[in-house]
């Protein structure tokens, strides 16, 4: 049966051009390189410019995508941007990025899913395509974490980066199967009961400041590795697939010991998992796509294979979307 598919047919990164390393943090908070290391994989982040919002990094994410897409501006239909730190409280830092890529038509708005932002993103454009609302969409995860960390607080400080990363959707006819090219499904899960786990204790309708983040590591860390594992099963369930059909999986890249400890669960060979968190950090809602980004532009991720991309953030939220480039 004949039906409509997301293609991805666009992929762009961006990275601030500071990079802040352990030993420079090392300098300003109780902590040292071997910590980070071990207990994370982080080696360095990017950190903006004072001078450089959001939508900058997410304008030059975006630029990148439609350049290796081959479009514009006006061959967009739809921007949706996730983020967890807008440029301000409104308007969506989406509408800054159409502005600046020349779309004046169609529609741009924001979604707020923290580090499983961009899995929202995707699945929120995915259905607008499928429901046949729209033939292009741009889907971009952008932050900067810089501006709501504590710098004094070690067990948080050490573990964010900013950077961006965006992705060009075309609609294209498919067959309905697990060998059609783009989007095969997206899974969606949240569970608010675990809020305070992971959180920003500030906002316009609470303190009328912007706050700073607050997480129990460990406690996030357990919930990480189970819902990551079921999430990955349940889209490969849907599909009629197992972990072996897997090319690539393209996870959040928060820790790397989360990243290992889900694929240990799910028998997955650590040679098929992206991996940037050692240069990135955790970049929130800009993690995956940036990190697909990568794979995309140095090769590794080629025409027709299957890809798993898997987050889990404040919320709690976590999703999965399996890809067939
Ligand atoms: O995107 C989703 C959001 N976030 C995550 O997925 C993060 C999930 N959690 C984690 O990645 C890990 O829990 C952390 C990296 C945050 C922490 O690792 P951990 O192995 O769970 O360490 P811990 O929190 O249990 O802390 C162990 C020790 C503590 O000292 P004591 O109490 O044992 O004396 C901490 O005070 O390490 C200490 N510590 C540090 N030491 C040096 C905490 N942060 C640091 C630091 N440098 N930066």
């Amino acid at each position: 049966m004949s039906m409509l598919r997301s293609r991805i047919v666009g992929v762009g990164g961006y990275l601030p051009e500071r990079i802040l390393t352990n030993s420079e943090l090392a300098q300003q908070v109780d902590t040292n390189d071997s910590w980070i290391i071990e207990r994370t994989g982080i080696r360095e982040r990017h950190i903006a410019d004072p001078s450089e919002r959001t939508s900058d990094l997410a304008i030059r994410a975006a630029e990148r995508a439609l350049a290796n897409a081959g479009l514009s501006g006006q061959n967009i239909d739809l921007i949706v941007l996730a983020t967890a730190t807008p440029d301000n409280t409104f308007p969506a830092t989406a509408t800054r990025v159409q502005a600046a890529i020349g779309m004046t038509h169609g529609a741009a708005f924001d979604v707020q899913a923290v580090c499983s932002g961009f899995i929202y993103a995707l699945t929120v454009a995915d259905n607008f395509i499928k429901a046949g609302q729209v033939k292009t969409a741009l889907v971009i995860g952008a932050e900067t974490f810089s501006r709501i960390l504590d710098w004094t607080d070690r067990a948080t400080c050490v573990l964010f980066g900013d950077g961006a990363g965006a992705v060009v959707l075309r609609a294209e006819e498919g067959q309905g199967g697990n060998a059609d090219n783009g989007i095969l499904s997206t899974h969606l899960h949240s569970d608010g009961r675990h809020y305070k786990l992971l959180h920003v204790d500030g906002g316009p309708s609470s303190t009328q400041t912007v706050g700073h983040l607050r997480m129990e590591g460990r406690e996030v860390f357990r919930h990480a590795v189970v819902n990551l594992a079921a999430v990955v099963q349940e889209a490969l369930a849907a599909n009629d697939l197992t972990a072996t059909d897997l090319d690539w999986v393209v996870p959040h890249q928060a820790n790397k010991r989360i990243i290992e400890g889900t694929a240990r669960k799910l028998g997955l060979s650590l040679d098929r998992v992206v991996m940037s968190v050692d240069r990135h950090a955790n970049t929130s809602a800009a993690s995956v796509p940036l990190a697909l980004a990568e794979a995309v532009g140095d090769g590794r991720i080629k025409a027709g294979q299957l890809v798993l991309l898997e987050a889990m953030g404040g919320g709690f939220t976590w999703g999965a979307a399996l890809v067939r480039f």
